[in-house]
């Protein structure tokens, strides 16, 4: 038994999303979120500087208690994960394999097309990933940088014409689309609409699955009477953080924290 928190970390609103189903998945167990807005966005930065990140709010949740960190960002899971492990002795986890092992349940996928952070693409990690866990599938990548500033923006007037300047060229050419950024799949119902013909990949259900198995697994399951707490803390600002979720995620019951960490 363990009452320490589940960490959960992204650059800004789209870890919420995850955080959104783990929460209703595991009502006993006491959650820690970062949203490091002031950093934002991570698909922007390099590998030095992700990796910078990392371990900085990894040692910040270790010091504050926390059990074990999920990654709900993609970016981060690419360029830093053996960096943060390396420095920080809880266990990590990141959301790249589970998304694609997800995808890989479906045996009907031929071709698919991975859009996601500049930084993502440009690391080539996840494309590995996908040949090497699913070697027999054609991929196409596409790094689409301006939905995230948009979707943190809340910005929805600028969705449709943005997914469409870089998707429909790949449209019939694919089975599916794996949304390899959280903070696309807030916006899954704009996709689903414009090619309905395709599979939309995230990574919720598979996160879920993740959170269950290593709770297991590292012997960290919270006790059955813990009274749970759930803390969102935005490394800039907490009112961006909420305005670019209010459509998506319910504050009540969470205690909010903003700035206080250091990534001097
Ligand atoms: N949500 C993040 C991801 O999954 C990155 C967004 C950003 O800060 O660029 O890659």
């Amino acid at each position: 038994m363990n009452n320490g928190y589940i960490g959960v970390v992204d650059s800004g609103v789209g870890g919420l999303d995850i955080l959104n189903v783990l929460v209703k998945a595991f009502p006993n167990e006491n959650f820690y979120y970062i949203g490091d807005n002031l950093n934002l966005p991570y698909g922007a930065k390099s590998k030095e500087q992700l990796e910078h990140y990392g371990i900085t709010l990894a040692k910040y949740l270790k010091n504050n208690n926390t059990k074990m960190i999920l990654i709900a960002c993609n970016t981060l899971s690419l360029n830093a994960i053996h960096a943060m492990r390396m420095h920080v002795d809880i266990p990590i986890y990141g959301i790249v394999r589970p998304t694609i092992k997800g995808m890989l349940n479906d045996n009907d996928i031929k071709s698919i097309l991975l859009i996601a952070t500049r930084a993502t693409i440009n690391s080539h990690r996840y494309v590995d990933f996908l040949n090497e866990l699913g070697p027999e599938i054609n991929v196409y990548d596409v790094a689409t940088p301006e939905l995230v500033d948009y979707i943190e923006a809340n910005k929805p007037e600028l969705y449709n014409v943005t997914i469409k300047k870089y998707v429909d060229a790949y449209q019939d050419k694919v089975d599916g689309i794996i949304l390899g950024c959280t903070h696309y799949p807030i916006i899954k119902d704009y996709f689903k609409k414009l090619y309905p013909h395709l599979k939309i990949f995230d990574a919720r259900e598979q996160m879920k699955q993740l959170c269950f198995e290593k709770l297991k697994e590292n012997n960290i399951v919270a006790s059955a009477n813990n009274k749970r707490e759930i803390i969102i803390h935005a490394t800039k600002s907490i009112i961006q953080l909420q305005n670019a979720s209010a459509h998506f995620f319910n504050y009540q019951d969470t205690i909010l924290k903003e700035g206080g960490i250091s990534f001097e």
